[in-house]
């Protein structure tokens, strides 16, 4: 496939058509738009009618879905095919949250039988039956693991800190710096604190290192007594047996799969913390939500379907608007953490510059994805989406209710949540600016110079998911919305979304450049760059 293929010359047509009209005057043509241009999946709704959208450049876009062969593609992911070409392995995230029926056969058992063993867990620590070595209720849970065995669970067992089941603490590990496992040690006491290695792969330096040092500090602390550990570590891979080589007794293993990619894995047992957190009933709701929106997916007609629509206008924006990057922004303190969860779901699937068949791409696939929470944004960088000279579109998520009330604030909240897009698509003209600073008396010469630097172009598109409050099933359906939005762009693009080679290399130089600081004879071999800042770091470390 080339550009050729999908940069089509009548929706290309459509974009310039659409942004020349402006959004503001697409509102003022149809006072129905909200209507037309919204959907639902359950109690969640899009509203997406602020984009450079009508019924006929929605249809077209829709076509290239159709032409990509978007739903065949679907049911090949939900049936078990190796769609994960390079590594030839199915692609299953969606068993783990699925109803027994829907369960394949053959990963019946085995998902079942592990979430019952969470579940358990989960509820001797609500009931302060999880006890450590000496006794002691566990009190402390600390999630060592980076990447999709960090980011899922920390920024959920934090999103849903309204709907934890008991005051337990929960801590997250995840840099090799030792700075940050230092820090969460200081934290802890030996007897009421349980570890939670959390590595797919087992072989992952980072975790490796830190679940060392946990275990050096346990053992310091408690005199040697290896028995213990049993009390205190529990592991969660597919490598059960590394785990068990690093002293992780087979009652204490919990199972992961290969069809589990990494950053897809918040639902199986790499979950656990969360399922810690929220209790059984709470991470069954969560498994519920994300079922929830694969049925949508799986069998809502594309014009309503949520994640397809989403996938479809982030490509009308990387392909045909040349937008580089485009924004998450959540009025929703809760998912303070969801941007950083999303960047690795989203970056590290369609990061990709070759096709399944290993052809180039001649054409832009995955977004810069960044963000953060409003209204700590506005204060920051929505003057350069507003006034700055890169087009941004942005997702905004906001809840109806707070799971916090305080006197009004929610509903300040969600007013500058609305003003925000609102400001983005309507923009405020340089003669609207003159003639307001004129009817406040300034100076006609100063308001026509300052008109021209307070002017704000708008015709910015963004898109407003909106729920009733978060819970454990709403922040099921947010998280299966966006991997079902990246995997249709990944069919799209013709690219693999569920590997991620563009990792391994500076994995592997990191051991070279480790040897030739512990070797520096060896370090002529290393570019001068690298030459250069090992000398400083020898000298000054
Ligand atoms: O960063 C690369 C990566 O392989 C991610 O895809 C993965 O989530 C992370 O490392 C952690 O891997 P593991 O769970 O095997 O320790």
């Amino acid at each position: 496939m080339t550009s050729t293929d999908f940069i089509l010359p009548h929706l290309t047509q459509h974009k310039d058509r659409l942004y020349a009209k402006g959004l503001k005057a697409l509102f003022a043509d149809d006072p129905m738009r909200f209507d037309h241009f919204s959907t639902r999946c359950g109690d969640l709704l899009l509203d997406y009618s602020k984009n450079f959208i009508d019924a006929e450049s929605r249809q077209a876009l829709l076509d290239l879905a159709k032409k990509a062969d978007l739903g065949r593609h679907i049911d090949a992911m939900f049936k078990g095919e190796y769609i994960n070409n390079t590594e030839n392995r199915q692609v299953l995230h969606t068993a783990l949250r699925a109803k027994p029926d829907n369960i394949p056969q053959d990963y019946r058992h085995q998902i079942e039988t592990t979430k019952q063993k969470m579940f358990s867990y989960a509820r001797q620590l609500e009931q302060s039956q999880l006890k450590g070595a000496t006794g002691k209720a566990i009190n402390t849970v600390v999630n060592i693991g980076v990447g999709g065995s960090d980011l899922g669970p920390n920024m959920a067992v934090n999103a849903l800190k309204a709907s934890h089941s008991s005051p337990t603490r929960f801590l997250f590990v995840s840099n090799i710096d030792p700075v940050q496992i230092s820090r969460a040690l200081d934290q802890c006491d030996p007897e009421t604190t349980l570890f939670i290695i959390c590595s797919k792969t087992f072989t992952t330096l980072e975790t490796l290192a830190n679940a060392h040092a946990a275990r050096q500090w346990f053992l310091d602390k408690t005199g040697g007594d290896e028995s213990a550990i049993q009390h205190h570590f529990l592991a969660v891979s597919t490598n059960l047996e590394a785990a068990a080589e690093f002293g992780i007794p087979e009652q204490n293993l919990f199972p992961m799969w290969d069809w589990v990619g990494g950053r897809y894995s918040l639902w199986s047992a790499i979950g656990l913390s969360i399922c810690l957190a929220v209790g059984a009933e709470g991470f069954q709701a969560f498994l519920d939500g994300g079922e929830a929106m694969d049925d949508h997916f799986k069998n809502t007609p594309f014009d309503q379907n949520i994640p397809v629509l989403m996938a479809l206008l982030g490509i009308w924006y990387s392909d045909y608007f040349q937008c580089q990057s485009q924004a998450l922004i959540s009025y929703d303190q809760n998912l303070e953490q969801f941007p950083d969860y999303l960047q690795q779901l989203d970056m590290e699937s369609n990061g990709k510059s070759v096709q399944k068949s290993g052809s180039p791409v001649d054409y832009a696939t995955g977004a810069i994805l960044w963000g953060g929470v409003g209204t700590n944004t506005q204060h920051s960088f929505h003057q350069l989406i507003h006034q700055g000279s890169h087009l941004i579109p942005v997702d905004f998520l906001v809840a109806a209710q707070s799971n916090c009330p305080v006197a009004n604030q929610h509903q300040d909240l969600f007013s500058n949540c609305l003003a925000q897009s609102q400001a983005m698509m309507q923009g405020r003209s340089e003669q609207e600016v003159l003639e307001e600073m004129l009817s406040n008396g300034s100076d006609e010469e100063q308001a026509r110079f300052l008109a021209k630097h307070r002017a704000i172009a708008g015709n910015k598109p963004s898109n407003t998911l909106m729920y009733k409050q978060l819970t454990p099933f709403v922040l099921g359906q947010l998280i299966a919305l966006y991997e079902h939005k990246i995997y249709a762009q990944s069919v799209v693009w013709n690219i693999n979304a569920f590997d991620q080679w563009g990792v391994e290399l500076g994995k592997q130089l990191s051991k070279t450049i480790s040897s030739v600081i512990s070797n520096p004879e060896q370090a002529s071999q290393q570019d001068s760059s690298t030459q250069g800042l090992i000398q400083y770091y020898l000298k000054n470390r």
